[in-house]
């Protein structure tokens, strides 16, 4: 059968993310590999977990098995409130955060409509914007129209602008975090345009030094669909995320979501309530904090030991992710199936910019891979990258 035929027309603006198809073509356990982004297993609160869902269903019964409201169960909206400082009316629980950009973009953007991004940027957010056949664009493309596609007086047609998608805090895959300075320049252009800002913000509460900067929510409540995680504080295969946002906006995203998935898991939200209100989440973050604080200071230390000079790298004051700069000689997708076959694997930097462009760059990923292959796997890559550059 021909089931092409029968494809709806955004299928071909689907894209496929370039880090999973690395995963399906390669055993990644059997080499040093620093490209996915996944946690670190040993920050899975497993002792807990013996217990805590005998603790869900003597306290909640069979309502934990249920179907539950499209919003989230009360009890873990009132605890991710009182987590944050903001009423429940503006709390949604979603499944996942990806779903939550998913979603935000669904209610936003029609096919065209644009939407102006920080780079580099999350995959999984570009491959959401795409589906929804949004035209994305670099915010420097409306600050510097010379130098993008765009001329602010352009006569048409004009750029029908709906968002700005922002990772302020620990960007994947750059690590870098937003200034105070820099966040206020995002919401000027965002009254300016009087559009909304879509904060990505999985990361937030892993940050290893250096001090918070106010969310951009905190910033401009009004206009900021600010999206949290629980994969990153507590285990990605729940599922489970949140949206925190002006009421008019969730209402509608409430009514898209009661058509993708009624309700966000009923089971895992009161797993996740329990986890929080117990304190069990605080005392393992501290443990999940010290961990990763330990694995980007063993990263950095072995980037400064076996990485030629010329290579830059950005330190990451939170996340899973520092960024290599490599001299401009030196393409990293090209360089990648020397890398493979050497036994070290990375995500090529050009893949989270737009145009394609900063071929010469890499993101490395410090919290998954086992603790005892990141020196030989950064010392194979020094050495390649050494090699390429003595040829
Ligand atoms: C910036 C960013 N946003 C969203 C997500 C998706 O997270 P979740 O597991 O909540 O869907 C990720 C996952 O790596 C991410 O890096």
């Amino acid at each position: 059968m021909n089931y092409r035929r029968l494809f709806s027309s955004d299928v071909p603006s689907f894209m496929r993310s370039p880090v999973r198809e690395i995963f399906r073509k390669v055993d990644l356990s059997a080499i040093c590999s620093f490209a996915g982004g996944y946690p670190a297993a040993v920050t899975f609160p497993v002792e807990d977990l013996k217990t805590l869902p005998g603790r869900v269903l003597e306290k909640y019964g069979t309502k934990a098995l249920q179907y539950g409201a499209t919003q989230g169960v009360p009890e873990l909206r009132e605890a991710i409130a009182a987590r944050y400082g903001v009423p429940v009316s503006q709390v949604q629980v979603t499944t996942s955060s990806q779903q939550g950009i998913d979603v935000c973009t669904r209610i936003l953007c029609d096919p065209g409509d644009v939407i102006l991004t920080t780079e580099p940027t999350y995959l999984g957010a570009l491959q959401s914007f795409k589906a929804y056949r949004a035209d994305v664009r670099p915010i420097s493309s409306y600050r510097q129209p010379e130098k993008g596609v765009l001329r602010i007086d352009a006569p048409e047609p004009k750029p029908h602008y709906k968002f700005i998608y922002v990772i302020p805090d620990f960007n994947n895959p750059s690590g870098e975090t937003m200034t105070l300075e820099e966040r206020k320049e995002i919401v000027a252009l965002a009254r300016e345009l009087d559009i909304v800002i879509l904060e990505d913000s999985p990361y937030r509460e892993l940050r290893y030094s250096g001090e918070d900067v106010p969310t951009i929510r905190e910033l401009a409540p009004e206009r900021t669909l600010h999206l949290g995680s629980f994969s990153k504080i507590f285990a990605p295969g729940f599922r489970l995320g949140w949206i925190i946002g002006p009421e008019e906006l969730l209402e509608q995203i409430y009514v898209c979501k009661q058509a993708l998935d009624l309700c966000p898991p009923v089971f895992d939200q009161y797993l996740a309530a329990e986890f929080l209100t117990s304190g069990a989440l605080d005392a393992n973050l501290v443990k999940t904090k010290a961990e990763y604080r330990r694995r980007r200071d063993l990263m950095v230390s072995l980037l400064e030991k076996y990485m030629p000079e010329g290579v830059k790298w950005t330190y990451p004051e939170g996340g899973m992710f520092l960024f290599l700069t490599l001299p401009e000689s030196i393409d990293t997708i090209e360089m990648y199936d020397e890398a493979l076959s050497k036994g070290v694997a990375y995500v090529a930097g050009s893949f989270f910019f737009l145009d394609g462009s900063h071929r010469n760059t890499m993101r490395l990923n410090f919290s998954f891979i086992a603790e005892e292959k990141m020196e030989p796997g950064l010392k194979l890559l020094g050495g390649i990258v050494a090699g390429r550059l003595n040829r």
